[in-house]
């Protein structure tokens, strides 16, 4: 990940005080303290999980469960700069198959094992994508849909997740950080705001954007449009905090009727009469049943809700059928339609001053230790950067969008899925494709991140519309101690192909034919002798990383027709009683990063919970 040698430096330079966090809210720590049902029992408790736990037991007379495989974190872990996705010892850590359009390679999964999940190691960027990502999502069920998952039917679920700070006054004026307050809200525990000190490095970045034609300057980043925008930090306003689903949704939430266990993985979620009825854990030796009088809420994430699910009987057959276990609900998208944000690896120069330099620079160094001790403030509380070139495909390539647009339309699209996929999921991908090629021609639709950060010039982007979908399914040889078999069939489709290429010349376009050009941009990677387009598409399979670790779709929200797992109400299709509540069921990744979607999402799936849509 961007994670590195300045983070991992900075995490073991200097020791901080942090008061011992003390998880004020209700532990179980024994089977003994249960209570003998649940109204609802979340499996997973993460990002989305302790979301809707806390919104469920804003009624007290509801009473919930949350049972979490990992443990609590250090409060240590929560610190902005401290990257938990190298300090912690116990993520997940997963390898993918070998990527047969990627050399062969096989790649990391990296994954929150703890209370908070994910959220508790991200790089804590906010980001929504676009609207029209959204648009899509809704459209896959058809129009008049009585649960509106478009943009409109999730804006009040993105204002009400998160709460939004304003940047300092001093930085807004002299880095131009334009904000709209109109697209956040301000009633959540979680929140987004802004570190104290940017780097002047940041000026020519920015400049760059300007010189280049058709790029727009977004208000806000949480607008839904495509641009170069600034964006929030996930931290608290004063302490500089990692702001999170643990601090936000369960650690001050002092209610009787919201239980939590951790280090309890569940097995299965168990089924009668086609109904969920309660899950299975696994305790010392014994298994242990936990019974649920309203709703089994799975919130395990994108690569372990499908596990269970398959685990429990509901899934394809024919992967059931291999791994022993018995079919209760044949659904063939669970596991599918698997995808996530891939990296082009470009890389391309140093311009000062930037983090590097705390390395190097004594003086510089003690400003950074001496704010940070003193105050919170300086650059130690920058995450992972608040501005990006968020670029649509009509900006990278104004001469190429049209064609590769009308390439996506003729495509075969179930061609490249990998062997043996569903005729419904084949189906859902080309209904995806179709949406995508109409965004390839929109001005509002993000297809590239450019990260900016001052150490080098301009991160090395990232797609952010993939076009590749592959699976996640359980281990057949051992489906219940097995990790998850992943599958990116990462670059698999050729117009991904084509779309990287396009967004590589972009990438040497704003380095190399605008001011940058003058601070000597050295490009290590393709490198000068990669020139040609044919060149270039031939670098993409040692040059492209399939995940920005943003895993999502493997129990999607689509019509079932078109391979889905859940309905709109988040139902599992033919099961009572049970529902998916995580980054799972994104059908589509939005072309921002997904945490803020997951906890809108969270947040709407609450709605429907309670009043029992
Ligand atoms: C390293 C990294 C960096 C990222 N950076 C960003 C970023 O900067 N910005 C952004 O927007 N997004 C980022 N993301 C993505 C974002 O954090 C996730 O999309 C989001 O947190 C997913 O939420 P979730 O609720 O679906 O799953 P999670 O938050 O992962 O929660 C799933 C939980 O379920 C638990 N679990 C799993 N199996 C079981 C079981 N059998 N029984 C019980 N519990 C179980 C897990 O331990 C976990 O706590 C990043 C992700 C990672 C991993
Ligand atoms: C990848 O592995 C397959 C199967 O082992 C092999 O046929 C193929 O040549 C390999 N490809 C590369 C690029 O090494
Ligand atoms: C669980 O089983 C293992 C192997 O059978 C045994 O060594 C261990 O003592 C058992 N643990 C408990 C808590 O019963
Ligand atoms: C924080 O501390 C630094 C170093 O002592 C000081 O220069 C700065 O003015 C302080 N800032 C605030 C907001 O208190
Ligand atoms: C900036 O990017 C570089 C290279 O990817 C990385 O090593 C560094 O950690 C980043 N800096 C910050 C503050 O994120
Ligand atoms: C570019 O970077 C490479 C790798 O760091 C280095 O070997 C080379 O000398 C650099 N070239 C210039 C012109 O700075």
């Amino acid at each position: 990940m961007l994670a590195s040698a300045l983070l991992a430096f900075v995490a073991t330079s200097h020791a901080f005080s942090i008061p011992p966090s003390t998880y004020r809210a209700r532990q179980i720590t024994k089977t003994s303290q249960l209570l003998p049902a649940y109204d609802y029992v979340i499996v997973g408790g993460g990002t989305s999980g302790l979301t809707v736990a806390d919104r469920l037991t804003e009624n007290p007379h509801t009473t919930v469960l949350v049972l979490e495989a990992g443990s609590f974190p250090n409060p240590d872990d929560v610190l902005p700069v401290s990257d938990g996705g190298t300090r912690r010892q116990d993520n997940y850590l997963y390898q993918s198959v070998p990527q047969t359009h990627l050399n062969n390679q096989s790649f990391y999964v990296i994954l929150g094992n703890m209370v908070g999940g994910s959220s508790g190691i991200n790089g804590m960027m906010t980001a929504r994508g676009s609207a029209e990502d959204y648009d899509r999502w809704g459209e896959l069920f058809g129009r008049g849909s009585k649960h509106d998952w478009s943009w409109k039917g999730l804006l009040p679920y993105f204002k009400k997740s998160i709460s939004f700070f304003p940047p300092p006054a001093d930085l807004a004026n002299r880095f131009h950080i334009k904000y709209d307050t109109s697209y956040w809200g301000k009633s959540s525990a979680v929140d987004a705001s802004w570190p104290s000190y940017q780097y002047p490095g940041l000026d020519p970045l920015l400049s760059a954007f300007k010189e280049l034609p058709d790029i727009e300057f977004t208000a806000d980043s949480g607008a839904g449009s495509a641009g170069v925008y600034w964006f929030p930090t996930f931290m608290d306003p004063v302490k500089h905090e990692r702001s999170y689903a643990t601090n936000g949704h369960y650690s001050n939430v002092i209610r009787p009727n919201y239980h939590l266990m951790a280090d309890t993985p569940v097995r299965r979620v168990l089924l009668k009469d086609g109904g969920a009825t309660g899950v299975e854990l696994k305790t010392d030796n014994s298994t242990f049943t936990i019974k649920a009088t309203k709703e089994i809420l799975v919130a395990a994430g994108a690569v372990h809700t499908p596990q269970i699910l398959q685990r429990s009987g509901i899934g394809p057959q024919k992967v059931l059928k291999a791994a022993g276990i018995k079919t209760l609900v044949d659904l063939p998208g669970v596991g599918q339609n698997f995808q996530d944000h891939p990296e082009i690896g470009a890389e391309i120069t140093r311009i000062h001053p930037n983090a590097h330099d705390l390395e190097i620079d004594a003086s510089f160094r003690k400003f950074a230790e001496d704010s940070w001790s003193a105050n919170r403030t300086g650059p130690y509380s920058i995450a992972f950067g608040n501005i990006a070139g968020w670029l649509p495909l009509t900006s990278i390539t104004p001469s190429r969008y049209r064609s590769l647009s009308t390439a996506l339309s003729a495509q075969n699209h179930a061609a490249y899925l990998l062997p043996g996929t569903h005729p419904t999921v084949a189906a859902g991908y080309s209904a995806q494709m179709r949406g995508l090629a109409k965004a390839m021609l929109s001005r509002d639709v993000v297809f590239a991140r450019i990260l900016l950060n001052a150490t080098t010039g301009a991160v090395g982007p990232v797609l952010n519309q993939p076009f590749s979908r592959g699976s996640i399914n359980i281990d057949p040889a051992d489906p219940f101690g097995g990790a998850p078999v992943i599958d990116f069939n990462g670059l698999s489709n050729p117009v991904e192909r084509a779309v990287m290429v396009e967004i590589l010349k972009f990438f040497r376009r704003y380095h190399y034919e605008t001011s940058l050009k003058k601070l000597a941009p050295n490009e290590t990677a393709p490198g000068p002798a990669v020139v040609t387009d044919a060149q270039l598409d031939a670098w993409l399979p040692s040059g492209v990383t399939p995940s920005d670790w943003h895993a999502a779709g493997t129990a999607a929200m689509m019509p079932l027709e078109l391979g889905g797992v859940v309905d709109q109400t988040l139902r599992v299709y033919g099961v009572k009683g049970l529902r998916v509540i995580d980054g799972s069921v994104i059908p589509s990744l939005p072309g921002g990063n997904p945490c803020h979607a997951v906890y809108a999402i969270a947040e709407k799936a609450a709605d429907l919970i309670r009043s029992n849509a």
